[in-house]
């Protein structure tokens, strides 16, 4: 039985399986009440939603489409600094489930041979005393191809491999590790995280092309800061770049 895979105290202790969902993450956000941990998995996607107003392509059952809600005790500071928690979460559990090499294109994509394997959309719900997190993830599994519009950007470990992989093994694998590192970041926040990030983070040391509100510029990524904003240098001015609704490439291709 794959259920005793997973070894967690709160995350995914409640999860509730749909069919057919717009998204995941709307469906966490109308089940406000449930408690803190609840994960919301889905088959299919109709309105499967991405970063800075993109659309999620996941009307399929090939993919691994999740959502989680956190009810953080502890006072975050904003929803971004958890978003790379959960983006090492991904790439671990990716890593316990094959032996390939992933890294995190920052903030937080998660990429297999220049390829994106995952999105992590993280959305925060406020309303009156009440904070809630939604962390929406979204791994691309079993595909043997992608819309035209991604095709060159996107990958699924089945492309990579030709094996096929169990969806529920690895949700159990990625919650067990979310959890593990969600209890570190909320006793210690980032300090003892950071590190093992920077070693996976394939956007460090490159030039890149920096897109927010329809404008784009190039700068290089030298490090990370404290809080995991990006570091960069333009034009030989050092500027920090936050993760909000900003998207990153690299000069010549998706990483
Ligand atoms: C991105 O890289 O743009 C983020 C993609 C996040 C996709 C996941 S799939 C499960 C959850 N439901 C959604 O509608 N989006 C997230």
């Amino acid at each position: 039985m794959i259920e005793t895979d997973l070894k967690t105290k709160f995350l995914g202790q409640n999860t509730e399986y749909f069919k057919t969902v717009d998204s995941t993450n709307n469906i966490a956000k109308k089940n406000l009440q449930k408690p803190h941990g609840t994960v919301f998995v889905a088959d299919i996607q109709t309105s499967g939603r991405g970063r800075t107003g993109k659309s999620w392509f996941s009307d399929n059952e090939d993919g691994l489409w999740m959502s989680i809600l956190l009810k953080p005790k502890r006072d975050l500071r904003n929803i971004e600094a958890l978003t790379p928690v959960v983006g090492l979460a991904v790439l671990r559990a990716l890593k316990n489930i094959s032996s390939l090499q992933f890294s995190i294109k920052w903030p937080n994509d998660i990429v297999l041979n220049s390829k994106k394997i995952c999105g992590i959309l993280c959305e925060g719900v406020f309303i009156q005393e009440s904070r809630s997190i939604i962390c929406g993830i979204g791994i691309n599994l079993n595909q043997t191809s992608f819309d035209k519009s991604i095709a060159e950007i996107a990958t699924s470990l089945k492309k990579e491999t030709g094996l096929t992989y169990n969806k529920k093994k690895l949700m159990h694998e990625l919650l067990n590790e979310l959890e593990l590192l969600y209890i570190d970041f909320s006793e210690n926040g980032l300090k003892n995280i950071l590190q093992e990030y920077k070693q996976n983070c394939i956007t460090l040391g490159k030039e890149i092309k920096i897109c927010q509100n329809g404008k784009e510029s190039t700068a290089f990524a030298y490090d990370l800061t404290e809080n995991c904003e990006l570091l960069v240098d333009m034009d030989g001015q050092k500027k920090v770049v936050f993760s909000g609704d900003v998207s990153v490439r690299g000069i010549y291709d998706y990483v």
